[in-house]
């Protein structure tokens, strides 16, 4: 899946991203500084209606929100790894706790521990066509779940 898209449009794009991914839970979010993963990830914060005050996880390394379902309350973890030094810091800061809990899970710079994640984390390529266009693009695993 691939979607190019502006500011006013990134709320559509998160809801088609969500009901696209309906079985996935863990996203790695490749791109650039600035290319948009914390806003798309916010986007996805709104269209769930977590409940509390959408952060950044600039300051702390994982950010969890609740959200309501139907099914009772769940938890999105919003994870930067931008600050950690290499695995290990990953493992000890609890990282591989969220990425396997069940829990949905978007993780900005995944390159910096790529050998924590689940083999069922979808990759997500986000870039800047110009100032205000965003290219995302959506790559499952090979295999199913
Ligand atoms: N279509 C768009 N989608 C997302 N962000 C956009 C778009 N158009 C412009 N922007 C702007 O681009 C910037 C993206 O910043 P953001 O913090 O989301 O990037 P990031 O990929 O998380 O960077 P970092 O790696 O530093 O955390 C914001 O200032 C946002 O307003
Ligand atoms: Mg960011």
């Amino acid at each position: 899946m691939e979607w190019t898209f502006s500011l006013k449009e990134i709320s559509r794009v998160a809801s088609e991203f969500l009901q696209h991914t309906r079985d996935y839970k863990v996203f790695a979010l490749h791109g650039q500084m600035g290319a948009g993963k914390t806003t798309f990830v916010h986007s996805i914060c709104d269209i769930l209606n977590v409940d509390s005050a959408v952060g950044s996880p600039t300051f702390s390394l994982v950010n969890e929100y609740d959200y309501m379902t139907e099914a009772g309350e769940k938890q999105v973890f919003h994870i930067d790894l931008y600050r950690i030094k290499d695995e290990e810091e990953a493992l000890q800061a609890g990282i591989e706790d969220c990425l396997y809990s069940g829990a949905m899970c978007f993780v900005e710079w995944p390159e910096k521990a790529p050998g924590i994640f689940p083999p069922h984390t979808a990759d997500v390529f986000i870039s800047a066509e110009n100032e205000g266009l965003r290219t995302l693009k959506l790559q499952y695993p090979e295999g199913n779940l």
